[in-house]
C-alpha cells in the first residue's frame, strides 16, 4: 500500500516509493554523466508510475527521470500525481530540476507531494517552484 488517508491527510508510504525509484535507476541511460536517476509517481487512483534518466551524445537533449515519468503516467492512462520520489543511484534522494519542477506541476499543481533532496524531508511542489504557471493560466490568458 502507497497511500493511506488519515484525517484527510494523505500519508504517503515514501520508503516504498523511494524503493520503487531506486529500482528504476537500474534502466537509466546515463553514459555521459554517471549519474543514474530513478522517479516513482503515485496516482490519486492508486498507480504507481516509474521513469529513468535517458541521455543523448547531444548533451542537452537529456531526459530527465521525471519526464520519462509524466509520458509513463499518459501510456498508462493518465490522472494526477500525489506524489513523488526521486532516487540518484546512491540510493539518495534527489531534488528536482527546475524543467521538472514544471513537468510535475502539469500534472499534480502545487498541492503534489515530493522528495526534496538529501537532508531534506519531503514538501509540497508548491515550496520548490512557487507562483507556477500552469494549465489555468491559459485558459484565462487567451485573446
Ligand atoms: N536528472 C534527472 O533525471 N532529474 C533531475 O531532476 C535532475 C537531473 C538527470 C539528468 C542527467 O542525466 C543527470 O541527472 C545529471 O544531470
Amino acid at each position: 500500500m502507497y497511500c493511506e488517508v488519515v484525517s484527510n491527510s494523505p500519508q504517503i508510504a515514501w520508503d516504498e516509493l523511494r524503493e520503487r525509484a531506486r529500482e528504476a535507476t537500474h534502466h537509466s541511460y546515463a553514459p555521459y554523466s554517471h549519474v543514474r536517476v530513478g522517479a516513482a509517481g503515485l496516482t490519486s487512483d492508486g498507480l504507481v508510475v516509474v521513469g529513468s534518466n535517458v541521455e543523448n551524445a547531444s548533451y542537452g537533449l537529456t531526459l530527465c527521470a521525471e519526464c520519462s515519468l509524466v509520458s509513463d503516467l499518459a501510456r498508462s492512462g493518465g490522472g494526477r500525481l500525489v506524489a513523488v520520489a526521486i532516487v540518484a543511484g546512491d540510493g539518495q534522494p534527489l531534488a528536482p530540476c527546475g524543467r521538472c519542477r514544471q513537468l510535475l506541476f502539469e500534472f499534480g499543481g502545487s498541492s503534489l507531494a515530493v522528495d526534496a533532496g538529501v537532508g531534506h524531508a519531503p514538501t509540497t511542489l508548491g515550496e520548490l517552484l512557487p507562483g507556477a504557471f500552469g494549465p489555468d493560466d491559459l485558459d484565462e490568458r487567451r485573446t
